[in-house]
């Protein structure tokens, strides 16, 4: 189901971004296409437009930088362009003991996970107000159910984006805006999470591919919006979680991942 409007993809040089505009694409969708990788995006975009006899649009832009999220939105609203679908998937993961990972680069993830995520979202949202089919995707992550010691602050924005993003899906119900909190578990993807060892710079778990992740959150906005939590381990692994005390999963995950085992 293609809608009137624009499509805005943060993260789409890549991996879960990467899918949800060719899937889009293929929708007949029209796409506004960001991240940092400017060659990336302009390949990406040339590709879906000859394709798919859609517009598409490369916008480059490094979303960890201070306001970049306003200055995005701006640019986009000030050419006219009104975004019905905003999906906020740009991320990265650090791996590590917090008060040794580099504080700026912590900033950075802060940045780009959250204030860009928020900036972009209330820039757009006014024009999203009661227009037919209007949404938003919010890429989280299975670590937002729970703290995660070693990517503390990783987990700690991927918690703070599902509660946000669960708790705007009953604000913009009433108004016709559907959003989806999107959990993957591991995905094949170029995502690597800065500071880990060889082969462990990857979230573990079921590695989904990336086009079903998406495939499952389009089909989520089709319906309403809510939850998403592709995989049934997945699943499972977050049901089960609700019967164990707070306190026991991060004993146990820095037990197990205690830097240097
Ligand atoms: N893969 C997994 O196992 C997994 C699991 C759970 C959640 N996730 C989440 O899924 C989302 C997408 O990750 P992915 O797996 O698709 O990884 P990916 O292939 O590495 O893609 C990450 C995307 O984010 C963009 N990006 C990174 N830093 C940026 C910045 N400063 N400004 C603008 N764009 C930036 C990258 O583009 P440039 O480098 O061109 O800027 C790239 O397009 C992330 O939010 C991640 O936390 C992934």
């Amino acid at each position: 189901m293609s809608m009137p409007g624009w499509a805005l993809v943060t993260g789409a040089s890549s991996g879960i971004g990467e899918q949800f505009a060719r899937a889009l694409a293929r929708r007949k969708q029209n796409l506004i296409l960001t991240a940092r990788s400017r060659g990336k995006l302009e390949a990406l975009a040339r590709e879906l437009q000859q394709t798919y006899d859609i517009q598409a649009e490369p916008l480059p832009c490094d979303l960890s930088v201070e306001g970049a999220g306003g200055f995005l939105a701006r640019s986009v609203l000030e050419g006219g362009r009104e975004i019905s679908l905003l999906i906020n998937n740009a991320g990265f993961g650090a791996r590590g003991e917090f008060w040794v990972l580099p504080l700026e680069r912590q900033m950075e993830m802060i940045r780009l996970h959250l204030a860009a995520l928020i900036e972009l979202s209330h820039y757009f949202l006014p024009s999203m107000i009661g227009r037919r089919g209007a949404g938003i995707i919010n890429v989280s992550s299975m670590t937002g159910f729970q703290p995660i010691p070693y990517v503390a602050v990783y987990a700690a924005t991927k918690n703070f984006i599902t509660s946000f993003s669960l708790a705007l899906t009953e604000e913009l119900r009433p108004y016709g805006v559907r959003v989806v909190t999107l959990c993957p578990g591991g995905t094949r993807t170029n995502f690597v999470i800065e500071g880990s060892r060889a082969g462990r710079g990857r979230f573990p778990g079921s590695g989904m591919a990336a086009k079903e992740v998406v495939a499952q959150a389009l089909a989520k906005l089709d319906s309403g919006g809510g939850l998403v939590v592709p995989g049934f381990a997945n699943q499972i692994g977050v049901f089960i979680e609700r019967f164990v005390p707070r306190p026991c999963v991060p004993w146990a995950v820095a037990k197990m991942s205690r830097p240097g085992k």
